[in-house]
């Protein structure tokens, strides 16, 4: 490789530099992507072995394609729900809101009865919906790819509900949860309209909380201007996800 090529690619995270061509270390690789801030989503399904609804928190769901529509999360191959979601052939993804974080949290580990105190009801495709999720995106799965220690599961949406236009999304970032300050005032565009990632035609955006790093050892975000951006970052919570 070019040395000026690597020079431009190399990165450092914590003292540890890392570039294409040496191995990356695993500690790195969180640091660095745990700073990626997304939403998260719990996955659904009906057992097909005994018709009981199972779940997972992700927070690596994306939209992947308009035509056909397809969207996509990545199962670590350790987690037990995921093969039961494979064997039901069809999924629901539920994008949380920022005030189901303790649902989340009941979604994120092995075991126990993650739907106990759980409203829901069965989708088009069977798979639970989870009352209060901001959207429900039902899939059928189509494709289930190689992603090294985690699967990439592909779905086609058969159908899809957005719901609560008036609350925010549940945050996941540096492994704590958080939310934005307000939801967003602006309405959603009529589906005409240009997409709303597009910079160029997107009005501007409710600015991202400004929050200080979470300590290493506290990893709790204070809202640095904002008293209502209520929480902050909770506990940090040890899973294998970056
Ligand atoms: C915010 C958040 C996001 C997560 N995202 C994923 C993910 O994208 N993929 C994954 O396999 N696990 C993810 N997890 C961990 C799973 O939720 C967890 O391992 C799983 O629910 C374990 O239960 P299971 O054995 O029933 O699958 C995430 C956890 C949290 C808290």
């Amino acid at each position: 490789m070019d040395p000026d090529a690597r020079a431009t690619t190399a990165g450092t995270i914590a003292g540890t530099t890392a570039d294409a061509t040496t191995a990356v270390d695993t500690t790195a690789i969180k640091d660095a992507l745990a700073r990626y801030c997304t939403g998260v989503a719990v996955v659904t399904a009906l057992d097909p072995a005994d018709g009981r609804p199972v779940g997972m928190a992700v927070q690596s769901f994306s939209s992947v394609s308009l035509d056909p529509p397809l969207v996509c999360f990545c199962p670590a191959h350790t987690s037990t729900t995921w093969p039961r979601v494979r064997a039901a052939g069809a999924f629901a993804v539920n994008v949380l809101a920022a005030d189901q974080e303790d649902l989340c949290r009941r979604f994120a580990v092995t075991g126990g009865d993650k739907f106990a105190g759980t409203a829901w009801r069965p989708g088009g495709n069977g798979a639970p919906l989870v009352e209060g999720a901001l959207a429900t995106v039902e899939c059928v799965l189509t494709d289930v790819l190689d992603g090294g220690d985690h699967a990439i599961a592909l779905g086609r949406v058969t159908a899809l509900t957005a719901h609560r236009p008036e609350a925010g999304p549940l945050l996941y970032f540096r492994r704590g949860y958080g939310r934005l300050p307000s939801a967003p005032s602006t309405p959603d565009p009529p589906a005409s309209a240009p997409p709303a990632s597009d910079p160029s035609t997107s009005a501007p955006s409710t600015p991202a909380p400004s929050t200080p790093e979470p300590s290493a050892s506290g990893r709790r975000l204070r809202a640095a201007s904002s008293s209502s951006m209520s929480a902050s970052i909770a506990s940090a919570r040890s899973r294998s996800e970056a």
